[in-house]
Order: C-alpha cells, then sequence, then structure tokens
C-alpha cells in the first residue's frame, strides 16, 4: 500500500471518528433533522411507528414503509361466502389505549358486539360449559375454584394497572432504551422476574392451586399463545387480561388500522422486501463524511437500494419470518435472533359441527357455546374452537347455534388433516388455512432479549415481542422506537432510560 493511500485511509478514520462523536454530542437545534426514514414491514407495528415518527419527526421528513406482502401482517382476514373473518389477531383489551386511539383518530369504529359463551374440552367431554346467567357461574366457579377466581382477577389488575404506567410516560416523551429497562419504569423488580420465571411458577408462588392452573389458566394460555402455563409469566398475565369482559375489535377487520395510520401518516409504501441492510459512508457538502444506511430490496420491478437517516425493523428477526442481511456493523447484527417462533394454524371452516366430537349429549340446535378452549391433556391434539362472526356485523344477526352450518374457527400446533376434519364436522363446503409462526415459543429463563438499538440510528420494534406478543406491546414499541429515534437523533439524552418516572410524574395528570 502506498504512502497516499494510507494517508487518505486515516484521513477517513478521522473522518469517521469525529463524525461519530457529532452525532453524539450534537445539541438540539445543532443537528439538521433527518431526510429519510425506512419502516421495514407493515403490520401494525410498522404502521404504528410511521404515525408516531411522523408525530416525531414532523411534516418535511420522507417516511418509507417497505412491505412486500398484504398491509396488516398478524392482522389478516379471509373470505368464506360473502363475508371477511379475522384469522389472525383478534382481541383488543378495552384497556389497550393505543389500538383505541388510532380506531378514534382515523375515524374507524368497534365492532358491534355479540355475546360470546365459553366450555372448556378436556379431550374427552366438556368439562366446564358457561350458562347464560352470571350467577350459576359464578357459584360454579366458587364451588370448584374456591377464591382462585376472584384473586386472579386482582392479580391481573395488578399487572395491568402497572402496564398502565406506559401511557404516562410516553406521553410525557420518555423512552426506553432495551426491553428490560422498559418493563422495570412499568412494574420495577416485579416485572423483570415476572417475565424471566414460567406463569405456573408466579402463580404457584401467589397461591392459586394446581388444578386451577390446570382447568383454567392453561386454556386461556392454549387459546391466546398455543402455549402451556411454562409461558413467561408476564405475558402469562397478557393472556389471562384476554379473558377480561369487553373484548373488542376493529369493525370492517383490525388490519384496517394499519392501512389507515400508513395513510395518515403520509407515507410512502413500497411494495418490496427488503434484502439487506448496510452502513454506508458518504462525503457530505461541509467536508465532514456523513453516515447512512443503505436498504437493499426487491419488489417486482427488480432491486433497488436507497439511503436513509434511520432504520426501524418491524418485523421479527427470525427463522422463517424475515431474512435480512445486516454488513458492515460492529459489532456484527446477525439475521436471527435466539429463539424460535411458535407455530399456530388457524384454520376456518364453513360447515356442521359434530356436537358429539365434544362429549356432549346436547342436541345441536340448543348448543350455543361459542368458544371451546381446551386443556393440556394427552386429548387435545387441537388449541380451541370458536363460532366466529364476521368483520363486519350485519343489521339484525345473531349467531347461529350448532345445528346450522356457519363459521368455525380452530387453532391447532399442526395442520388438521382430513380425518381430524371428518371426526369434528359432519359436513362442510369450504376451509381456509394459514399457518403462522404466530409469537414467541416462551421458555423463561430467558436467554438475553434481542435489543431495541441495533445500531446507532437502527432500530428493532419487535424485540418487544419477548416480553409478550399483542397489537398494543407493538403499538407501544413503536412509539417507544419513534421517541428514541427522537432523542438520539438531538442528543436529549434525558428523556431516555430515567429513573424512577412513577414517583416523578404523580400528579403531572
Ligand atoms: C393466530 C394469531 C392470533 C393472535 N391473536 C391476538 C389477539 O387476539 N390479540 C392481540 O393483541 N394479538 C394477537 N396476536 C398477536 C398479534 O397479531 C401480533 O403481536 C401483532 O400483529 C404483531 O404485529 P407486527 O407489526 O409487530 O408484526 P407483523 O404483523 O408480523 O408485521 C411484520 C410485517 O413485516 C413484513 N416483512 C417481513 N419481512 C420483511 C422484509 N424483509 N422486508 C419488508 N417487510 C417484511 C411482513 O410481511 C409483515 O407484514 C395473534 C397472532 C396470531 C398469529
Ligand atoms: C362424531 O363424533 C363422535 C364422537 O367422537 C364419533 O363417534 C362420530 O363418528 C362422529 N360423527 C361423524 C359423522 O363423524
Ligand atoms: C433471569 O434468570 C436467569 C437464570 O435464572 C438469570 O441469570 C438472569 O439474571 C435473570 N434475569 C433477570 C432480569 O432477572
Amino acid at each position: 500500500m502506498d504512502l497516499r493511500t494510507a494517508s487518505l485511509r486515516a484521513l477517513l478514520l478521522l473522518g469517521l471518528c469525529h463524525a461519530g462523536r457529532r452525532t453524539l454530542a450534537s445539541a438540539p437545534g445543532i443537528q439538521a433533522q433527518p431526510r429519510r426514514i425506512a419502516v421495514v414491514g407493515g403490520g401494525i407495528g410498522g404502521a404504528a411507528a410511521s404515525y408516531y415518527l411522523r408525530q416525531e419527526f414532523g411534516a418535511a421528513v420522507k417516511i418509507d414503509v417497505f412491505e412486500p406482502g398484504t398491509i396488516g401482517g398478524r392482522l389478516a382476514t379471509v373470505k368464506m361466502g360473502d363475508y371477511e373473518y379475522e384469522t389472525g389477531g383478534c382481541v383488543i383489551h378495552p384497556l389497550n389505549l393505543h389500538m383505541k386511539h388510532f380506531v378514534d383518530r382515523l375515524g374507524l369504529s368497534q365492532r358491534k358486539d355479540v355475546p360470546s359463551k365459553v366450555a372448556i374440552f378436556d379431550g374427552k367431554e366438556l368439562v366446564f360449559e358457561e350458562s347464560d346467567w352470571f350467577i350459576v357461574n359464578f357459584i360454579r366457579m366458587i364451588w370448584r375454584y374456591g377464591f382462585n377466581i376472584i384473586r386472579m382477577r386482582m392479580w391481573v389488575e395488578g399487572v395491568l394497572d402497572k402496564f398502565m404506567r406506559i401511557y404516562q410516560y410516553q406521553q410525557f416523551g420518555y423512552s426506553f432504551s432495551s426491553v428490560d429497562k422498559l418493563l422495570h419504569a412499568m412494574g420495577g423488580d416485579g416485572f423483570l422476574a415476572l417475565v424471566n420465571k414460567t406463569l405456573e411458577e408466579a402463580m404457584m408462588a401467589d397461591g392459586f392451586s394446581q388444578i386451577f392452573l390446570n382447568d383454567f389458566v392453561a386454556p386461556i394460555a392454549r387459546v391466546n399463545y398455543g402455549q402451556s402455563v411454562r409461558i413467561n409469566g408476564f405475558v402469562g398475565a397478557v393472556s389471562l387480561a384476554g379473558a377480561d369482559s369487553g373484548l373488542w375489535a376493529v369493525d370492517g377487520g383490525n388490519k384496517r388500522v394499519c392501512s389507515g395510520l400508513l395513510y395518515h401518516s403520509k407515507s410512502e409504501l413500497i411494495p418490496a422486501r427488503v434484502t439487506s441492510i448496510s452502513a454506508k459512508l458518504r462525503p457530505s457538502k461541509t467536508g465532514t463524511t456523513a453516515s447512512f444506511y443503505e436498504v437493499n430490496y426487491v419488489g417486482e420491478s427488480g432491486s433497488a437500494h436507497s439511503l436513509y437517516d434511520i432504520v426501524v425493523v418491524a418485523t421479527p428477526l427470525h427463522e422463517g419470518l424475515s431474512d435480512i442481511t445486516f454488513s458492515g456493523f460492529t459489532p456484527p447484527i446477525p439475521s436471527h435472533y435466539p429463539g424460535r417462533y411458535h407455530q399456530t394454524v388457524s384454520t376456518l371452516v364453513h360447515g356442521k359441527l359434530n356436537v358429539s366430537y365434544l362429549g356432549t349429549t346436547e342436541a345441536a340446535s340448543e348448543f350455543t357455546v361459542s368458544d371451546v378452549l381446551t386443556t393440556d391433556s394427552e386429548g387435545s391434539d387441537i388449541n380451541s374452537l370458536s363460532s366466529i362472526d364476521p368483520v363486519h356485523i350485519p343489521p339484525g344477526y345473531k349467531r347461529p347455534p350448532a345445528s346450522q352450518a356457519k363459521v368455525w374457527k380452530v387453532f391447532s400446533p399442526e395442520p388438521l388433516s382430513q380425518e381430524q376434519l371428518a371426526h369434528m364436522f359432519l359436513s362442510w363446503d369450504s376451509v381456509s388455512e394459514t399457518r403462522w409462526l404466530a409469537y414467541p415459543a416462551y421458555r423463561p429463563p430467558h436467554r438475553r432479549t434481542p435489543p431495541f438499538i441495533l445500531h446507532d440510528r437502527l432500530y428493532y420494534l419487535n424485540a418487544v415481542e419477548w416480553a409478550a406478543s399483542a397489537m398494543e406491546m407493538s403499538a407501544m414499541s413503536a412509539r417507544n422506537v419513534a421517541l428514541l429515534a427522537h432523542h438520539r437523533w438531538y442528543g436529549q439524552d434525558g428523556k431516555i432510560d430515567q429513573e424512577d418516572l412513577h414517583t416523578r410524574l404523580r400528579g403531572e395528570l
């Protein structure tokens, strides 16, 4: 190597350090605004990220959203006959304030409620069937489980109360640099301990009985996460909250929130798959070097690349979900983080149920149960079986009894065979199967949670799913990442990872 190239390298390196220092130390006003931001993924996470990035960075920044598939990702619908039905994420908790805000902001509405009725199936028979009379249910439950049932409500409320603190923090612009710091800000060491042990351990330690866990908690974990009471305690609490009353869905389909947010945020949708992201340096007009991210992508019209100041990855970086190569980063960023996603197959069947399959002697015309949950036992090869309603409830709609052909949704870990279908249904005329890598396979105590910050201005929203996967979790993470990106860009360190926010903000709202 000759001297000239050597000194040029030295100069470049110097420039690099210099530029690096400057970005870190830059004060508000000195640092110019970012010009271009990329969001990878058009699910609720990516859509919410573009909405909050627009809110934080203002009208001038160009936001590109990359999505090769259907907008909505794991929020998806399929058509059966004349109507559309949810096949992915379906219910939203009444206290999911981000989802509520989106629906209000976008002028959408909640789907009309159709009363539901739950039963629990152990693979042979129905071990519990909800009555139409609240008092009957109440007495049955108390008879069987003592006060476990009431204490469970309080246990879940305790977690939910702390979870709700995030809304106030975010309202005041605070953000967190890791999933652990975010959890700690909401629920202190208690939350960190909760994600690090199983739901079973957590509830047993709090005095819940094994029989209550088997009969009642496990079926809820199975319908919501396709897994047992060995999921982590935090996602377990989220799952139990999913058995509260007042759950809702978006009229016309949950995925409408995603397209609505993309439109509202004036982002440009690029229908392409991102293949790689690399760190690039480019001399700027002022003589220093500026660093960019080069996003390479493949769409219908071939492959291309663009440069961005900030990139938000809003898809899980796991086997089978996305294959993005990261190059030019030290330390290196992996394409896939450790841990895998759990498969849940969602099968929609338009047909007549074989009620004897459920071991009941009730006449099909009298059978009005809408949600059959299952216990974690030998005979249960399905996670749940539900009679589902269209994404938009037509006027005068009434859920038909099991004697009529209607749409059922089966969640199972493996696709249903023809024999299984023939056993469960007397007849059917259409079947639609979706195989989801649905949510993480939770195995606490867990190895390190993936980071929110992959590099200086490169963020990873779906790291949050390792605490719990839900629409609201992605939305909350999207707002956190938008705030984090903003504060790090402008050097506003006082808004990142603040301790004791709960005490400090008390009485502020
Ligand atoms: C069957 C099922 C039931 C569920 N039930 C509920 C429920 O009742 N309530 C609830 O709150 N949650 C539920 N969930 C979880 C919820 O759906 C998810 O947590 C949430 O939708 C995740 O949103 P996301 O935007 O973070 O990820 P995703 O929706 O997965 O979005 C990621 C997007 O990125 C795109 N993408 C991937 N790779 C690339 C690439 N290389 N370049 C560009 N784009 C890429 C994908 O096509 C996808 O659209 C359920 C999930 C499933 C599967
Ligand atoms: C309905 O289920 C019962 C109980 O599993 C089974 O014996 C019967 O054969 C099924 N009916 C049909 C028509 O498959
Ligand atoms: C989680 O548990 C593991 C193993 O028991 C431990 O090493 C780790 O420190 C724990 N993490 C937290 C955040 O408590």
